[in-house]
Formats: structure tokens, C-alpha cells, sequence
């Protein structure tokens, strides 16, 4: 095995002692083993020497977008996954390189993120959010499972829910902003008191957030629901509920730094990720999502996608700043 890849690994922990500018630095905000994956793998085949660090898609935001970021030990080449509202609003405010992918064979969702990005970002995968509930705590108490988004806010559910913040996590900013997308301004902000009423635990990333529902220490989550079947394979009883209002979706998207320093690796790293070979690996081993190359096979998760109630969610006006500043500021300044 190469002497880096330890020191890939190292890095991939802590993230500033061994900043090192000679390497491709990414900025992953898939889930911690997507990312590690991806790095190792790239390592293997390109013999690239590769940081990756994990960061939830809107710390890697306020990163990016961070005045003193030339001060920050590590320029990062590459901010890969995480839910393409938050590279849009990057994209929106100058940060990132102009990049079509080589790869021209790609799904329809794909290259609509592209052209909607002006060929900023590149989409490599989708997924769909839902309620996830660990269902036998609920039967415990005798309480039955939540079927819309509204059911939330029962004061049956009070102390239940863990839910990441929305300034941190791109799972949670979907969530919220789907709110908005099925109510209208009045009902949303009473949907959404009700829900907060009842949050027991804040985390900084959604996956963050499933993770303690899927151990048994609370109830109820809100995630993509292609993390939840390696968890329930792993023994834990997760049920998932796509709510009766329908549901929003991310599109998992990859964008090059303005100022990247390895410019070519970044767009290697990007094509190897569209590889058909390279998503049926991640879906056989490590990520459920929906892969945008057309040849790469069906996530088991969204084989009937027809059957789940997705809403025409909106990423030009939802990733757009005053939107999302609003968005953000109507969760924060409800009373909890
Ligand atoms: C999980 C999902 C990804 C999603 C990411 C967002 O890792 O598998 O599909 O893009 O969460 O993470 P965040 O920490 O921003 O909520």
C-alpha cells in the first residue's frame, strides 16, 4: 500500500495537522465512508496524493464563502457532494471554476443542475427525503408513527426528535425548505413552531442525526432515506415515511474552487466519480443514492421512484442567497 495513503487517512481525521497544499484537497459532504472510500480508491487507481475532509454542506459553505479563507492552512481544490443548493449559492456568489464534465453519459437531472449552474457544478447524485422512524420505540409507548410532515408538531412526539440545523446541514435545509414549498407562508410557520417544540436534539450533519434514531436513543429523524437500509441491514429497526404533503430531493453535485490549485486532478477526481464503474462500486459497497451516469445500475432504494410522492422542488430559488438567508432566519427565530 502507498506511505500517503496513511497519511490521506490521517488527514481525513484531523483535518488541519497535516495540511498539506502539495496535495489535491477536497471537501466532501457525502457521509464520512463515501468520502473515505472515494479517497483511497482514487489513491489506488490515480496515484494522486489526496486529502479529503468531511464537512456538512453548509460548513463547507460558510467556508468557501468566508472572506479570510486565503488564510486558511488548506486551499482546497474541490468541494464534492452535499446537496447542490448550497454549491449553487457558492457558484451564485463567484467561488467556483467553470467546469462541463467530459462525460457524456450522464442522466437528465445531471445535466440540468449543470446548465442551471452554468456549467458550475456537475451532479453526481440524487436522493429523497423522509421522516425515519425507529418504529418500535414508538410501539413501546404506544404511539403511532407520523404518515405528514405536519405530524411532527404533535405534542405526542415531544422530546422525540432529532433533526440537524439547517445552517450546517444540507439535509436539514432541504427538509425546511420543503416545508415552505408545501405550505403557504401562514401554515408554514405553524408547522414549523409545532415541529421545533418538539426536537429533543440539534446535529450538526443529517446523517448525524439518523444515527442516534437507528441506536434506539430517539425516535424520529428526518434524513435521505438511501442512508437508512445499511443502518436497518446492521440490525436496526428504521421504518421510512414519505410524507403525505410529498417530499423535496437533493441533487448531490461537485464544483472545482475558484482558485484551485490542482486544477486537473479536481477534474479527474470529478470525471472518476461519473464513471458508471466507479457509482456501481459506491452503491454495492457504500451509498444508496441514485447515480447520474446512465449506465450505472438502479439504487434498490429508488426502484419504484414513481411510487414516492417527490414535490417539483425549486434549487434555483431555494439555493438563492435572500431566499436562503429567509429560510434560515424563520427556523432560528421560532421559540423552542
Ligand atoms: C448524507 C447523504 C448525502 C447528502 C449528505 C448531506 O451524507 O447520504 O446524500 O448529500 O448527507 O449532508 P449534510 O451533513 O449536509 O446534511
Amino acid at each position: 500500500m502507498k506511505p500517503y495513503y496513511f497519511l490521506c487517512l490521517a488527514i481525513f481525521f484531523d483535518n488541519s495537522a497535516y495540511a498539506n497544499n502539495d496535495a489535491l484537497n477536497i471537501i466532501c459532504s457525502a457521509k464520512p465512508k463515501t468520502c473515505q472510500w472515494l479517497q483511497s480508491s482514487f489513491v489506488d487507481k490515480y496515484n494522486i496524493p489526496t486529502n479529503i475532509v468531511r464537512m456538512s454542506s453548509g460548513e463547507a459553505l460558510k467556508l468557501i464563502e468566508s472572506p479570510n479563507n486565503s488564510n486558511h492552512k488548506i486551499q482546497y481544490d474541490l468541494w464534492w457532494g452535499g446537496t447542490g443548493d448550497t454549491h449553487l449559492k457558492a457558484i451564485e456568489n463567484g467561488h467556483m471554476h467553470q467546469y462541463s464534465p467530459k462525460n457524456e453519459q450522464l442522466l437528465g437531472w445531471s445535466t440540468y443542475i449543470n446548465d442551471l449552474s452554468d456549467n458550475h457544478t456537475v451532479g453526481i447524485y440524487a436522493g429523497m427525503l423522509g421522516i425515519i422512524a425507529n418504529e418500535s420505540l414508538l410501539t413501546a409507548q404506544n404511539i403511532d408513527l407520523p404518515v405528514c410532515w405536519s405530524d411532527l408538531g404533535d405534542p405526542k412526539y415531544r422530546g422525540q426528535i432529532i433533526i440537524a440545523d439547517p445552517a450546517t446541514s444540507g439535509t436539514a435545509y432541504t427538509f425546511l425548505s420543503t416545508i415552505f414549498q408545501v405550505y403557504d407562508p401562514f401554515q408554514r410557520l405553524q408547522v414549523l413552531a409545532e415541529i421545533k417544540e418538539n426536537i429533543l436534539k440539534t446535529t450538526t450533519s443529517g446523517y448525524g442525526g439518523l444515527l442516534p434514531v437507528a441506536k434506539g436513543e430517539a425516535a424520529l429523524s428526518v434524513a435521505f432515506i438511501h442512508d437508512v437500509r445499511p443502518l436497518s441491514t446492521n440490525g436496526s429497526p428504521l421504518t421510512i415515511i414519505i410524507p403525505c404533503e410529498g417530499t423535496g430531493y437533493e441533487i448531490g453535485t461537485a464544483s472545482i474552487l475558484k482558485n484551485a490549485q490542482h486544477l486537473e486532478e479536481a477534474k479527474q477526481f470529478i470525471e472518476y466519480t461519473l464513471l458508471a464503474q466507479t457509482q456501481n462500486e459506491l452503491t454495492r459497497y457504500i451509498s444508496l443514492q441514485m447515480f447520474s451516469n446512465v449506465n450505472a445500475d438502479t439504487s434498490p432504494v429508488y426502484k419504484n421512484l414513481g411510487d414516492l410522492n417527490v414535490i417539483n422542488y425549486n434549487f434555483r430559488i431555494y439555493s438563492n442567497e435572500r431566499v436562503r438567508t429567509k429560510v434560515l432566519s424563520t427556523w432560528k427565530n421560532l421559540n423552542h
